[in-house]
């Protein structure tokens, strides 16, 4: 039959064209001039198909599908061979006495090599570390610790209060202003004797210059027993400083006030000719007891809050906190 005749040249031309083609450019060809919707010679024997007797019909139709999907399936695996090809050319032509590219290897943040010295080195003292959460309820950021509603501290504009869905079940919720959450989280959570540092983010609305941050670092310490005294504290942070910074760091009080420790003083640090405030510190507050079931009249106690950043500036001679912040890795990789 000569319609099934001009199907078979068909094949055996393309066939031989896709054995020919070279390229995956080349291969598009091909795939244009025999197979393509417009036209493609395939468009012939389709006219061909139309002008079949009835009852040669169904033989034709079976062969033209026949031809069709042998010649498209030649022409996938062409392209596959191709590529394949193409890949393995691509590794054969690969170096492999070339010089590599050294990776870039990673350092702890300074402020977090900072911490890590301070958890070991108050673990000699005899603190454990312990952990609070950043999002805090009022309780712990505030009520237990003798800080009352009216307070100046808790004043909205000073906290970053959080609108979210345990705020609306439990009370307002906000970014923790102090670590001194922790001391209530401790508290409640264990009998004395307490012997804890809890170091972490705290977050304050201030206004942004070269010693202020809105999140910055604090190392929270508490200390509960039995007879505990201011000395005890000083002895403490003396000790606590010189093994950071050398032998030659003084320590200085100088009263204040927390309304969490009771009596309160602000911490001084001489390291060369001047006198750096470095944390809040006291006895705890008697209130504070009271608020988690400690007896005040059995136990006393010190807590100190002091500010990491500072530390990290003193010690590496950093003069703009925003510099930790601004993932520079100029500026980190000094470190
Ligand atoms: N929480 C105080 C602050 O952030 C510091 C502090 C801690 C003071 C513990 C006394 C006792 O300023």
């Amino acid at each position: 039959m000569e319609i099934l005749n001009a199907f078979s040249d068909y094949e055996a031309a393309a066939l031989q064209a896709i054995n020919q083609a070279g390229d995956t450019d080349a291969l598009e060809k091909v795939r244009i001039e025999f197979l393509g919707q417009k036209n493609g010679r395939i468009r012939d024997l389709q006219k061909l198909v139309g002008t079949a007797k009835p009852n040669e019909k169904p033989a034709v139709g079976k062969r033209f599908n026949e031809v069709r999907n042998s010649v498209s399936a030649s022409l996938e695996a062409k392209a596959e061979h191709l590529k394949n090809s193409a890949r393995q050319k691509a590794v054969s032509d690969f170096d492999v006495t070339l010089p590599g590219e050294r990776p870039r290897i990673g350092q702890l943040h300074p402020i977090t090599q900072v911490m890590g010295e301070f958890r070991e080195l108050m673990g000699r003292f005899g603190f454990t570390v312990v952990d609070g959460p950043e999002l805090e309820d009022e309780r712990h950021n505030f009520e237990a610790l003798n800080i009352p509603e009216d307070h100046p501290a808790r004043d909205p504009l000073d906290n970053f209060y959080v609108a979210c869905a345990s705020a609306t079940a439990g009370g307002p919720v906000l970014l923790r202003s102090q670590t001194s959450t922790v001391q209530i989280r401790t508290m409640e959570s264990m009998k004395p004797p307490v012997r804890i540092v809890s170091l972490g983010r705290v977050y304050r609305p201030d206004t942004i210059d070269a010693t202020h941050s809105c999140m910055f670092h604090q190392m929270e310490g508490l200390l509960v027993d039995r007879h505990v005294t201011m000395a005890q504290l000083k002895t403490v942070l003396s000790q606590f400083a010189r093994s950071f910074l050398g032998p030659d760091v003084e320590i200085r009080f100088r009263p204040s006030f927390f309304p969490f420790t009771e009596p309160s003083v602000e911490v001084d640090m001489k390291w060369g000719n001047s006198w750096m405030e470095i944390g809040g510190a006291g006895m705890v507050d008697p209130n504070v007891f009271a608020a988690v079931g400690y007896d005040p009249e059995e136990y006393t106690g010190f807590a100190f809050g002091l500010g990491i950043e500072r530390f990290c500036m003193k010690h590496f001679g950093v003069d703009d906190i925003r510099r930790f912040y601004e993932n520079d890795l100029r500026f980190l990789s000094q470190f």
